[in-house]
């Protein structure tokens, strides 16, 4: 029999986790199934013991679980407990244990896929919800000079560098700005994890905040964004958050099956797609 594996999500129809997943279990030559589980808003604990008690082996949650998700765990990784929210479930021997491999993804997309090494970096991080508190542990375990987070509403930003700092060993680089305050002050690496991108919005950033030979990524993937047609007006390079996406899926696979796939071959795929 196959091992068990799937995502949960409301909506999860778009979800790009079985195809991928499929690739890696063809890839690696183990067999697995990967299906998606929508679940209502309220039954999402039902959903997963659903799954856990037919023999399930991990979970992929995605949004509007991952709080919920993490509510769930017996056991959680380090990464998890930053991020106060899980994306990946592991079923073993009775107990619930949560990961949550988004920033992880993040920063491998970032070093692998687009060559850019963190080190020493200052790093400009849009938003202060769910996708930035999933990053932001792993963006600092790489030593940057600073990294900034700005939030339209500020009070957010600060919460987050406020929970990072009571955390983080290097929570020192970390402060809360609002977007009219970085005037002037050029960034290495500007990452939008606000869900602008989603309705062709952005946020007022000013077009100075990229420094030369700066890198602007979108979390957002498949589809250009007001933050991406900004960064490639002002001189930046520019990169869409497909390759973390994989990369995200590649660490859960990896926690769950002992293998790192190789990624580069599901991402040309999907951007193929
Ligand atoms: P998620 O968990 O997916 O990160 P969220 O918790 O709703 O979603 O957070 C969305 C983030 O995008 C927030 O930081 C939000 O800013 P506010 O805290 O000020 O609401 C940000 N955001 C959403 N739409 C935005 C827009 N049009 N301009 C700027 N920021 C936006």
């Amino acid at each position: 029999m196959p091992d068990k594996y799937a995502v949960i999500g409301n909506p999860v129809a778009h979800s790009k986790s079985p195809l991928i997943h499929a690739e890696f279990a063809r890839q690696t030559r183990h067999d697995i199934t990967y299906t998606a589980i929508l679940a209502a808003e309220d039954a999402f604990e039902a959903e997963a013991q659903r799954f856990r008690l037919q023999g399930g082996r991990g979970l992929n949650v995605t949004l509007p679980f991952k709080h919920q998700a993490y509510a769930l765990t017996q056991e959680r990784t380090t990464r998890a407990e930053q991020a106060l929210a899980v994306n990946t479930l592991i079923f073993e021997s009775g107990v619930i244990r949560g990961d949550n491999t988004d920033g992880a993804g993040l920063v491998r997309d970032l070093h692998t896929n687009l060559g850019l090494m963190l080190r020493g970096r200052r790093i400009l991080l849009m938003g202060a919800g769910g996708a930035s508190y999933g990053v932001c542990g792993p963006l600092l375990d790489e030593s940057p000079a600073a990294v900034i987070v700005a939030n339209r509403t500020l009070e957010k930003a600060s919460a987050l560098c406020r929970h990072f700092e009571s955390i983080h060993a290097s929570g020192g680089v970390l402060a809360a700005r609002s977007y009219e305050d970085l005037r002037g002050s050029p960034f290495d690496l500007v990452i939008n994890a606000t869900s602008a991108g989603l309705v062709g919005d952005m946020p007022p950033l000013p077009a100075t905040v990229f420094a030369p030979g700066a890198l602007a990524y979108d979390m957002v993937y498949g589809r250009s964004t007001p933050f991406l047609e900004l960064a490639k007006g002002a001189g930046a390079q520019t990169a869409d958050g497909l390759g973390m996406l994989v990369e995200q899926a590649a660490e859960s696979f990896l926690v769950w099956r002992g293998v790192r796939p190789d990624t580069r071959p599901v991402i040309e795929m999907l951007r193929r797609a």
